[in-house]
């Protein structure tokens, strides 16, 4: 009796978290109970600005021998700070920012290493970070790279990011990428 008793109070209590939880879920977020954890599926743009004023990132480091005449000669590293959108809409809502490194890692084809912290500032996620690391092929239309932790809400996560390029001006560089996150996270 008891325990069923308590049974029901666990049950309960659970549902209002869940409840509760999604009740504070942005419209750029979708998050479900996964057995003990939960899914969350975060989905944004990123505007990589090479040209704007400021320009979102800048090259930090070149070898000395670098190929000029290639569009990233192997070796560059630059640092960037782009924003992160609602909708490809460079001026639709801020969801967040990716703030780290990437650099070009591949003597052969355009490949990027990339390190970053998407920090986000927008409802119950403000605050967290999720922390990607991984390579990404630029010139595939779809790339998925690695979730390797977070914090916040994001603490102890786990996960992979797709990565679609909207656009790409090849006169200013610039870059619009769809990104959909998917963590598993307590
Ligand atoms: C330099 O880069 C250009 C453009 O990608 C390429 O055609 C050329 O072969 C490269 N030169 C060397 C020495 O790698
Ligand atoms: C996010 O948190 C910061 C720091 O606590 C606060 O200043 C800001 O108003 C918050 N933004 C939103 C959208 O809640
Ligand atoms: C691409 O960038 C160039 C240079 O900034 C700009 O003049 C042009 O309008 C852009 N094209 C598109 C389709 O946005
Ligand atoms: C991202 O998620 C949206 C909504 O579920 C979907 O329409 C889109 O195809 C996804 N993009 C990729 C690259 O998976």
């Amino acid at each position: 009796m008891l325990g069923l008793f308590t049974l029901v109070v666990l049950t309960s209590s659970y549902l209002v978290n869940v409840s509760s939880a999604n009740s504070n879920t942005p419209s750029w977020a979708k998050t479900t109970p996964y057995g003990h954890e939960r899914k969350t599926v975060l989905q944004f743009y990123f505007h990589d600005i090479v040209t704007g004023d400021p320009p979102s990132n800048a090259l930090i480091a070149q070898p000395k021998d670098a190929n000029q005449s290639a569009s990233m000669p192997f070796g560059s590293l630059f640092m960037m700070d782009d924003a992160l959108t609602v909708s490809p809409d460079p001026s639709s809502m801020l969801v967040g920012r990716a703030q780290g490194f990437f650099g070009s890692a591949t003597q052969e084809e355009s490949s990027l290493i990339m390190g970053m912290s998407f920090g986000f500032v927008d409802g119950v996620y403000n605050g967290s970070t999720v922390v990607i690391l991984g390579r990404n092929s630029i010139m595939n239309p779809i790339r998925e790279l690695p979730v390797v932790g977070g914090t916040g809400v994001f603490r102890m996560a786990r996960g992979y990011a797709i990565a679609q390029t909207y656009s790409f001006n090849l006169t200013s560089l610039n870059a619009i990428v769809g990104y959909n996150v998917t963590i598993f996270h307590p």
